[in-house]
């Protein structure tokens, strides 16, 4: 247990939850930090993806469809790893408790909507069953020009595999740095922001629109603002509490 927030802050957030009739969730990389998935940026306690670890190039330089045009093989490699370790990783607590949170309120006739930026799929393996996954999924791919799009396990996938509609390249199916959200995906995280009594923003930097935005509509519309961080981030001067500290431990004394 680190040095958190204070045991009253603690018991007001849960408060807040427990008398919510829909909460609003939305998370980053931080949250799966505990799993073992690096962070892009920011404080952490793990792995983040820093340059050291990409031959000094910074996320926002690769992860676009112009770097994808440019070095196709190097961007596929770094998705292909990533889904085969991902394999090895498990939810942790603070996954668990979310989807802990969801069962709750729907049991008792409330709603729950999870937004998520991460790709990793951890929220729907820890049990989470309502997630609007923002920027895609690691687990998916599919072509770069026509709808074509599968799933696809743990396994490696060395080569870059033809379309099997129109012979085009295939590609990881995540939003890159410049690409629009899927439109139904986004429509309904910022209608579940703004209908929402309590949102819960956790282990996002906050930096990366239009993710980022829906705090910004959640508490344009009323909704008590929660942010869980290991550190302050744009987001924190506008919530209404801001608990610093790791997910995993802070999101199960929220729920418990
Ligand atoms: N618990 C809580 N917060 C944590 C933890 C932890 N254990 N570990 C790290 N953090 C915090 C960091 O302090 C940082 O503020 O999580 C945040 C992670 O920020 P980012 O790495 O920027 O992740 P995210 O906000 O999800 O990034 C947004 O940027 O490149 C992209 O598309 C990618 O979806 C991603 C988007």
């Amino acid at each position: 247990m680190t040095d958190g927030p204070d045991q009253a802050e603690i018991a007001r957030v849960r408060d807040l939850l427990g008398a919510a009739r829909h909460v609003a969730c939305l998370t980053g990389a931080g949250i799966s930090a505990a799993s073992g998935v690096p962070t892009y940026r920011g404080a952490h306690t793990g792995r983040t993806v820093g340059g050291a670890l990409w031959d000094g190039l910074r996320v926002e330089d690769w992860a676009t469809p112009a770097g994808y045009a440019r070095d196709p093989q190097r961007v596929w490699k770094w998705y292909s790893d990533r889904r085969v370790q991902l394999g090895e990783l498990a939810p942790n607590a603070g996954h668990v408790a979310l989807a802990e949170l969801e069962k709750r309120l729907t049991a008792r006739g409330g709603a729950f909507t999870l937004a998520t930026q991460n790709i990793d799929a951890l929220h729907q393996r820890a049990g989470s069953v309502n997630v609007l996954a923002l920027h895609g999924s690691l687990l998916r791919i599919r072509c770069s020009v026509c709808p074509y799009r599968r799933e696809v396990g743990h396994e490696p996938i060395a080569a870059i595999p033809a379309c099997p509609d129109c012979g085009a390249r295939l590609r990881p199916d995540v939003v890159w740095f410049g690409e629009m959200l899927p439109q139904d995906v986004w429509t309904a995280a910022a209608d579940a922001a703004g209908d929402c009594d309590v949102f819960l923003t956790a282990g996002t930097s906050a930096v990366v629109y239009p993710a980022a935005g829906l705090v910004e509509i959640a508490a344009a519309t009323g909704a008590t603002t929660v942010e869980v961080n290991l550190e302050p981030t744009p987001a924190s001067s506008l919530v209404d509490v801001a608990l610093q500290g790791p997910a995993d431990e802070l999101l199960p004394q929220l729920v418990a």
